[in-house]
């Protein structure tokens, strides 16, 4: 318009007077122009419209996403791959997350930011995750027609399913969650998974928990998984079993890792170390527990830069799904991995750890272990993972929750460990 303003000085008047045929053939292709403009308008609302209602997912049309994700995804490195990262808002999501993007692959994250533990601390790594250019749908991966749009826009080579209802003692709380999250909305990601024409392999989170009540160490991925102690561990060793029917009927290529206590900053603030951290800051006392015959519980604990390493790894190597659109062309690989440290610590000598770090004692409660989802000890035989990608864990308990504390410290603060 401004530059027809210009073409044109405003000079109607005389324009007028000078031919008035002239003006009225001008009156009419106004009017022309008008009713065209009009009708463009009535078409662009009811074109929007239909997207939103035909979409099922509103948000798209929305909030832009399409072109977000379009974004997100984009492969910026030569033999890269495109993952959606399900469950990005979460400890290892996030992390797992920033470093594919920051080696040039293409990430979608998408997570639902449900309230298990503090919403405020997926948000900020949300925020984290926006500021290294990855974008996060917010969504639930029971919603089968958001996966099966976001695959539409991204074609992702690679999934990435962390997302999870985690935490062994909730399960008495809210038993379904689990069912929900780990039983119903895996299969819904991988009915999505099987029927896209360009099937992608998938890496998700299994559990050091489907050991269960297994007595033999190390814990080797051939070992006994039929003795879960929780119902954590048994939707896991299921999604195990759901996985392979997966791959054994469409052929996708499945990986299942078995994560042994994983920690590090931006963790998950309903684990032990983060909660022990909060409470010896505030001066309240931690409960400690111990098996019968007052033998000390110890953990595999293994940090978050590690077993971002084993993920990728995991990724780099998955090899090709060679089903496509519900059909299995062939055999696919399938995958367990025990993601750990090899090096149990007891949990009160990580306690020691923390006090020294936060210098601060700590009043502790000894307890008997409740038989509700505990196990006494973990312990990873990781040989597999180091024959198929050289996992090798460079982090040790005392470096590693030397850099958690560091962390909560400068996320909380050292006086407010409040949350
Ligand atoms: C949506 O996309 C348009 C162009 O494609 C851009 O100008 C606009 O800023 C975007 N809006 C949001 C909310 O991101
Ligand atoms: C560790 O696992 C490998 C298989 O990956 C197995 O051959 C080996 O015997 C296991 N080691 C121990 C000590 O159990």
């Amino acid at each position: 318009m401004p530059l027809e303003e210009e073409l044109f000085p405003s000079t109607p008047g005389k324009f007028k007077d000078r031919n008035r045929h002239v003006h009225r053939c001008f009156a009419s292709t106004s009017t022309i122009f008008l009713w065209a403009l009009f009708l463009i308008a009535i078409t662009a609302s009811y074109l929007c419209f239909r997207s939103l209602v035909d979409g099922g997912n509103q948000y798209f049309s929305k909030h832009n996403w399409s072109k977000q994700i379009f974004e997100s995804a984009k492969i910026r490195r030569t033999h890269g791959m495109s993952v959606l990262v399900t469950g990005a808002a979460g400890f290892v999501g996030s992390h797992v997350s920033i470093a594919l993007k920051k080696r040039g692959d293409g990430v979608v994250g998408l997570d639902n930011f449900n309230d298990y533990y503090d919403v405020s601390l997926k948000k900020a790594r949300k925020n984290l995750l926006s500021e290294n250019s990855v974008f996060i749908v917010e969504g639930d991966i029971n919603d089968m027609k958001l996966l099966v749009r976001l695959f539409e826009i991204a074609k992702f080579t690679h999934v990435m399913h962390l997302a999870a209802q985690a935490g062994v003692r909730y399960a008495m709380e809210n038993p379904n969650s689990y069912i929900h999250s780990n039983i119903a909305g895996l299969v819904t990601l991988l009915e999505v998974c099987k029927n896209v024409p360009i099937q992608p392999a998938v890496v998700w989170a299994s559990s050091s928990s489907v050991y269960g009540l297994n007595e033999k160490v190390p814990f080797s991925e051939s070992d006994r998984t039929d003795q879960p102690a929780s119902l954590y561990a048994a939707t896991k060793k299921a999604g195990e079993e759901i996985t392979h029917t997966y791959n054994h009927i469409y052929g996708l290529s499945i990986t299942g890792l078995r994560f042994f206590t994983v920690y590090g900053p931006w963790g998950r603030p309903d684990m032990a170390y983060f909660s022990f951290t909060r409470n010896i800051l505030q001066g309240k006392p931690i409960t400690i527990y111990r098996a019968k015959n007052r033998v000390d519980l110890a953990r595999d604990f293994t940090y978050i830069d590690d077993v971002v390493k084993g993920c990728i790894g995991s990724l780099d190597t998955s090899g090709k799904s060679t089903g496509s659109g519900g059909k299995k062309r062939g055999p696919a690989p399938y995958r367990i991995f025990n993601l750990g440290n090899t090096s149990p610590v007891t949990v009160p000598m990580m306690v020691g750890m923390l006090e020294k770090n936060l210098k601060v004692k700590a009043k502790k409660n000894f307890v008997v272990m409740p038989g509700n989802g505990d196990v006494p000890f973990t312990h990873a035989n990781i040989t597999s993972a180091r024959k198929a990608f050289g996992y090798k864990p460079a982090t040790d308990l005392q470096t590693g929750l030397k850099k958690f504390v560091r962390w909560y410290l400068s996320y909380y603060g050292y006086n407010q460990g409040k949350l």
